[in-house]
């Protein structure tokens, strides 16, 4: 068979467990993968696209055949630009699949050529998505295991108000339920 390369493309705001589970079985898969990330334009991504871009390079660091990038316009046309023949999207849950059918299919029509192949991450991250966990660090929840280290560190510095707060709030809690258990004893 001959070289298969393919691209991974998508938003990674920001890259979680799930993606770099998926980064990694496809590299098993593929003889090169692009990580391909939209460099977005109508969103306002939490992340920049040159954090993004760091982010991911660091993470993948110990992947030899896997590239990262930044592209923008249409996702077909860049992979042809990079000579990628398959498409790679993770599909976590029944409820990926209506949306990554239909973009699958839109690109098919875009440019029948290329494949879009589907891969499952782990079933321990089956929840998890940049979505979520955006809005978990928003208000200062702990991210631990959804994300990679790296990116737990950048979310606490970019977040350090709402951590913060958070944090306070946690301490005040326990203090106050501690001073109800010593009166609860005392009677
Ligand atoms: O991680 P995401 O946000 O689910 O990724 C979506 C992404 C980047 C793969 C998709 O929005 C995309 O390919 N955008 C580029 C523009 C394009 O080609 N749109 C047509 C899609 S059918």
């Amino acid at each position: 068979m001959s070289k298969v390369s393919a691209l991974y493309p998508g938003s990674f705001d920001p890259p979680t467990n799930g993606h770099l589970d998926l980064i990694e079985r496809g590299a098993k898969i593929f003889e090169e993968l692009v990580v391909g990330i939209l460099r977005n334009t109508e969103k306002s991504p939490m992340f920049s696209l040159a954090e993004r871009l760091e982010m991911l390079k660091t993470l993948t660091a110990h992947l030899k055949n896997v590239r990262i990038e930044a592209f923008h316009g249409l996702m077909v046309e860049y992979a042809k630009s990079i000579d990628a023949t398959c498409v790679l999207r993770g599909i976590r849950a029944v409820s990926d699949y209506e949306y990554e059918l239909q973009m699958a299919l839109m690109n098919r029509k875009l440019e029948p050529t290329l494949e879009t192949v589907f891969m499952m991450p782990a079933d321990k991250y089956s929840y998890v998505s940049s979505r979520l966990v955006r809005e978990v660090a928003q208000i200062g929840g702990p991210v631990k295991g959804l994300v990679p280290e790296v990116v737990e560190q950048k979310l606490r510095e970019k977040l350090e108000p709402a951590y913060k707060f958070h944090d306070e709030m946690q301490a005040a809690t326990a203090r106050a339920s501690g001073g109800k258990e010593k009166r609860k004893k005392k009677t």
